[in-house]
């Protein structure tokens, strides 16, 4: 079965078709939402809301944690992490959509570990690829087959949010080689790395990051939600498209 994480812009999965709902708890607090335990395809699938149901739970104040482990105990095969970015990139314009195969972690504060507290013992995962390349293969494979364009490469930026950032840390972030920035892509990868869940993010790219493009005089949050809202069709079709190639 695979996991579905749904970032800004998709709270819900409109055509999944819901079985289950399944509040659950872990031994690091609650997840974000209920578990949502359907079909999506005709194949089995969890979504998640990781904002919660209601995107009242900012990127910082996420429980990453409770989220990864409870789609773990779900015993989910692979997650999809749909996420909202700016990008810093010309050629990258909002409501394109890419696949990050690179993340620079800009987050502090968060919980961002299994592998502390009592009795615990330190451990140290291997993160040269954050991304799962066979996962990121059959999403790219699924867009390609549909004719849907899924940029893919970037390294995805995560900040600490969330606010915006400002023109002067854009900047800072594409020398130090960024293509977009988002606020929650950590510690979430690192997370599903730590439970050997294959994990691959979708970015859907909602707006030129500060003084950038059309940006350069201030982001629109208006103008966001437009574009989040038309290219979720776009993410629900290269999903369908993926889950309809399984086996
Ligand atoms: N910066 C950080 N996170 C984001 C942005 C942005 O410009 N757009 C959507 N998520």
């Amino acid at each position: 079965m695979l996991a579905i994480i749904g970032g800004s812009g998709l709270t819900q999965l409109a055509k999944l078709e819901v079985g289950q709902r399944k509040v659950v708890s872990t031994p690091y607090g609650e997840p974000s939402a209920a578990l949502s335990f359907g079909h999506f395809a005709g194949r089995p699938v969890v979504f998640l809301a990781r904002h919660g149901d209601q995107h009242s739970i900012p990127p910082h104040q996420v429980n990453y944690r409770a989220n990864l482990w409870a789609l773990a105990e779900a015993r989910v095969l692979g997650i999809v992490a749909v996420a909202a970015v700016g990008s810093i990139r010309s050629d990258l314009r909002p409501g394109d959509l890419v696949l990050p195969d690179q993340i620079i972690d800009y987050t502090w504060g968060r919980p961002s570990t299994f592998h502390e507290g009592p009795g615990a013992v330190v451990a140290h995962i291997d993160f040269t690829e954050p991304y799962d390349q066979a996962l990121r293969r059959r999403l790219l494979d699924a867009a390609a087959t549909i004719g849907i364009r899924l940029g893919a490469a970037a390294v995805y930026a995560a900040t600490q949010g969330p606010r915006l950032e400002s023109a002067a840390e854009i900047n800072r972030l594409e020398r130090d080689g960024a293509d977009v920035v988002g606020m929650t892509g950590m510690p979430e990868a690192a997370l599903a790395r730590e439970l050997a869940l294959p994990y691959a993010a979708l970015n859907v790219v909602a707006n030129y990051a500060a003084g950038r493009g059309d940006d350069r005089g201030g982001i629109s949050l208006e103008a966001i939600h437009a574009v989040l809202a038309a290219s979720m069709q776009q993410v629900h079709a290269i999903i369908e498209a993926m889950l309809r190639d399984d086996e």
